[in-house]
């Protein structure tokens, strides 16, 4: 019972990976118009201007691992949407004034709700995807 349990597991998420496979994720055209010079396609940090700045744009498939396995969605959104004061980086832009497509209600890892972009939700869990 329990092993076919798991294998209906199995089926569903390769069915789950065939899908994506065939859909782009939603939120990868936004990663490739204003992440990826720096951070590159895959988000290894090897964009193609990533040798001209002068700190290393960040491993962003090595998120989850420098947070003992668990991706850290709330940190990462905070850099990428520049919220005052923490995280705020003199080079990486701050792209929260591009993300005028509506918002929708994210419950943050302390129990806070927090209206965040849509395309901003979509974006990081298009991060999420890239972790190694
Ligand atoms: C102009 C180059 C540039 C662009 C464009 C850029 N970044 Fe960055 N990013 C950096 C650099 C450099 C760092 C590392 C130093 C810092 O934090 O400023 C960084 C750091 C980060 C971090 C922090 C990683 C950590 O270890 O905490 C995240 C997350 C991130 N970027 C995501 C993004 C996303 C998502 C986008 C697209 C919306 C983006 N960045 C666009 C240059 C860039």
């Amino acid at each position: 019972m329990i092993r076919a349990i798991s294998m209906i597991g199995a089926a569903l998420a390769l069915a789950g990976c065939m899908d994506s496979a065939a859909r782009p994720h939603p939120g990868q055209a936004t990663f490739d118009s204003l992440c990826a010079t720096c951070h590159g396609a895959g988000g290894r940090g090897d964009g193609p201007v990533a040798a001209d700045l002068p700190v290393p744009p960040a491993d962003l498939t090595a998120l989850s691992l420098a947070n003992g396995g668990v991706f850290p969605r709330d940190a990462v959104t905070a850099q990428i949407y520049g919220y005052p004061g923490r995280y705020h980086s003199a080079i990486m832009p701050e792209f929260g004034p591009l993300f005028d497509g509506g918002t929708v209600t994210v419950t943050t890892a302390d129990g806070a709700q927090v209206e965040t972009p849509r395309a901003l939700v979509a974006l990081v869990d298009y991060v999420e995807t890239l972790q190694r």
